[in-house]
């Protein structure tokens, strides 16, 4: 079964049944077959699919019955291997990574280690190798299943938010004496914002979100300002300010450069949150900007510090902030892929509560 969404209206979904069934996989030799276990669900997702032509993100898991009209948005989770004609992968083992919106399933194991391995499926063979990367748990020295649900919501997420911390430090703020964060109350932002009010040598740092998010980040803590979007003009345009733009909404940024004149050093343009405000990726309006994707910054510091390193320094930020945001985020599970198309349309249109974290559970 694959939760499939149309490719030019993708709030439009469908559930589809496979025509192959998992008692009978017919593995080729190398083949494993996974069964999806949970996943997570946040604009992320509806991120990859406004972006799924441009960037290839229907490529990962080619719908079944007319591709060329229904696509598949990739999701973080977890997995279970049911069948294996693999020597490298027995059946048992427990995955984390790039899965599809379905019950099962297929993948060609390569470069397998200890801790992980690569799909090797030709048509994955040219997107990019972060998102072909499987982890196996069960050989990691803490797993605890208990980590799980914060792990598939917000690891991916704010791994990107580390990563943001890192450029933005290395650029030394850009010059700036204030950060303003945009989508303020998305989990992509809200690591960031922990890893700000974490770093003394930080600027100061304004959140701006819709009007009903405020109180809800007003209880987390982490941005010292917070205004809605309506409030643009109460920024001090005095300072020097670089923007993180998690919402792509071409409308706001231009007002936002607008009131700030020359002191808007840089903006840094990463999410689409506001993707039925139009793609604002490239709008003149915003001045010095660049486009950020998280995959290629990570290969990067890969090479530059070493796999270990790396590893090591974005495993511990990342359980840090999961730590931080303990009592503010509650999980919703949802049950199975109904679960899912009952839940797709709110996603899409904003609707979910920012201290809610949608799990689906299969
Ligand atoms: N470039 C990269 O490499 C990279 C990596 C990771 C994530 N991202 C991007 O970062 C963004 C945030 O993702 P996330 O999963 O962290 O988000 P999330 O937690 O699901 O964020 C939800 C928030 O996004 C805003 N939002 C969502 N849909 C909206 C809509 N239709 N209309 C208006 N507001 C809407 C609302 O915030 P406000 O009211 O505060 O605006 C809402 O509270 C995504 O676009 C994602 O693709 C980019």
């Amino acid at each position: 079964m694959q939760f499939q969404v149309r490719k030019n209206n993708f709030v439009e979904h469908r559930l589809v049944e496979s025509s192959r069934h998992p008692d009978a996989p017919d593995l080729a030799a190398g083949e494993i077959l996974v069964q999806l276990d949970a996943f997570a669900y946040t604009a992320n997702n509806i991120t990859y699919a406004v972006l799924g032509e441009k960037m290839g993100y229907w490529q990962f898991f080619p719908a079944e019955e007319d591709s060329e009209h229904w696509g598949v948005i990739p999701v973080w989770g977890f997995a279970d291997v049911i069948a294996s004609a693999s020597a490298d992968i027995p059946v048992g083992d427990r995955l984390f990574g790039y899965f599809p919106p379905a019950t099962h399933l297929k993948l060609v194991p390569s470069q397998v280690s200890k801790r992980r391995f690569v799909d090797r499926s030709e048509h994955r063979s040219a997107l990019p190798a972060g998102y072909n990367l499987y982890q196996r748990v069960l050989a990691e020295p803490n797993y605890s299943q208990a980590m799980d649900r914060a792990r598939m919501l917000l690891f991916p997420l704010h791994l990107t938010s580390y990563c943001l911390w890192d450029l933005l430090q290395a650029k030394r703020w850009y010059e700036a004496e204030q950060v303003v964060l945009l989508s303020a109350s998305s989990k992509t932002s809200i690591g960031l914002a922990y890893a700000i009010a974490a770093d003394e040598q930080s600027p100061k740092l304004i959140g701006i979100s819709s009007r009903h998010n405020l109180p809800s980040l007003q209880k987390l803590g982490l941005y010292e300002t917070l205004l809605a979007y309506e409030d643009l003009s109460k920024i001090d345009a005095t300072q020097a300010t670089v923007i993180v733009d998690m919402s792509g909404n071409g409308a706001v940024l231009a007002q936002l450069n607008e009131h700030l004149g020359s002191q808007s050093t840089f903006t840094i343009r990463v999410g689409l949150t506001h993707w039925q405000k139009g793609v604002a990726f490239t709008d003149a309006a915003v001045g010095r900007s660049e486009v950020f994707f998280a995959p290629s910054h990570i290969q990067r510091r890969l090479k530059e510090w070493g796999p270990a390193v790396f590893h090591q320094k974005t495993t511990d930020f990342m359980l840090a902030a999961a730590q931080q945001l303990q009592t503010w985020l509650s999980f919703r599970t949802l049950d199975g892929l109904e679960g899912l198309q009952e839940i797709h349309a709110a996603v899409c249109e904003g609707k979910v509560p920012p201290n809610e974290g949608l799990i689906v559970k299969l």
